[in-house]
């Protein structure tokens, strides 16, 4: 990449050039927030995929977003600019060991986070995200067993506002498990008028604090309805680039993980992607999402019954 080369200015061309679209995810650094055509929570991303018209899809987030829009749009091409853009969470459920435990069950319903493989997906009835995961539950006869995956956090969350008893799998994400109760007491001391934000990701007693559990786009929505001046936010810091775009009165305070020396709250998997990854990702067209038919043929199906249902 050339030093003195405008690298928005370009991606914006070459977006042009190739009918392309960013979808960018809310843990984005700044700088891809900024650049994209649309930034959203997990749900929305996979709405924008299967309506959007463009002909190569970039997706700034991480794998199983990717994966998500291939399955959706599957003639389309589906870009990521850092194919090592993982997600811990995904990886706390392999699809072997999950097939396992769905076949130690068969009179279960089995719903999974979005955040899995395409192969957990296709062993799966339907998919739900942290917007829609109550909603979604809550469509089946109370008695329906139900096993949840991976996260045992939102599992545990939706357990408790629903009255369920949902079998979980013991799943969680390394990000949000690092928060800590203590460290948000003390912020809380300095800040006692504020509001304390959580991702149901969260642990439970993190969640307990809380005067909102939601996904990133619910505690954004709080956020912009509150009368409130101060917020403690207790998910990935990238959520508040939005929330500060969106509010720019109000004070948004990341909340900081048990080990306050480093960047936790922030994903390292998300945060690979970069400004010049995504410049060489729409100049190269690569690399590219892939998914295997047989699985994508499964996978579409719960993932179509989730937008169904969040439509
Ligand atoms: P949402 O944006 O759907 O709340 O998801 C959070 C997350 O961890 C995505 O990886
Ligand atoms: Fe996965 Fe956690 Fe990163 Fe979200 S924040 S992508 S759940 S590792």
């Amino acid at each position: 990449i050339d030093k003195g080369m405008d690298l928005k200015a370009e991606i914006r061309r070459l977006c042009k050039e190739k009918n392309a679209v960013i979808l960018g995810h809310f843990y984005q650094a700044d700088e891809i927030q900024e650049i994209a055509d649309f930034i959203g929570d997990s749900l929305a991303l996979a709405q924008w995929a299967a309506k959007t018209d463009a002909d190569i899809i970039v997706m700034c987030g991480v794998h199983f977003m990717g994966e998500t829009a291939k399955i959706l749009c599957p003639d389309k091409k589906v870009l990521i600019p850092d194919l090592n853009a993982g997600c811990s969470l995904a990886d706390s459920c392999p699809a072997d060991e999950f097939a396992r435990f769905v076949n130690q069950h068969p009179e279960h319903v089995v719903i999974s986070y979005v955040n899995t493989s395409a192969a957990v997906k296709a062993l799966t009835d339907v998919v739900v995200t942290s917007t829609n995961a109550k909603q979604i539950v809550e469509s089946f006869p109370q008695d329906q067993p139900i096993i949840f995956g991976p996260d045992k956090n939102l599992g545990n969350y939706i357990n408790s506002v629903t009255g369920r008893d949902m079998l979980l799998w013991d799943g969680a994400c390394h990000v949000h498990e690092k928060f800590s109760v203590e460290k948000i007491l003390e912020l809380k001391k300095q800040y006692p008028d504020a509001a304390i934000l959580v991702h149901p990701e969260c642990k439970g007693p993190v969640a307990k604090l809380a005067d909102k559990v939601a996904s990133t786009a619910g505690l954004l929505k709080y956020a912009v309805e509150s009368d409130k001046k101060n917020f403690i936010v207790a998910t990935e810091s990238g959520i508040l680039y939005e929330m500060r775009k969106k509010c720019p009165d109000k004070n948004f305070i990341p909340a900081p993980p048990e080990d306050s020396t480093c960047a936790c709250n922030e994903c390292n998997f998300m945060r690979l992607n970069t400004l010049s990854k995504l410049y060489n990702t729409l100049k190269y067209e690569w690399p590219e999402v892939k998914v295997d038919g047989k699985i994508a043929e499964k996978a579409i199906k719960p993932i179509q019954k989730m937008l169904d249902i969040s439509a």
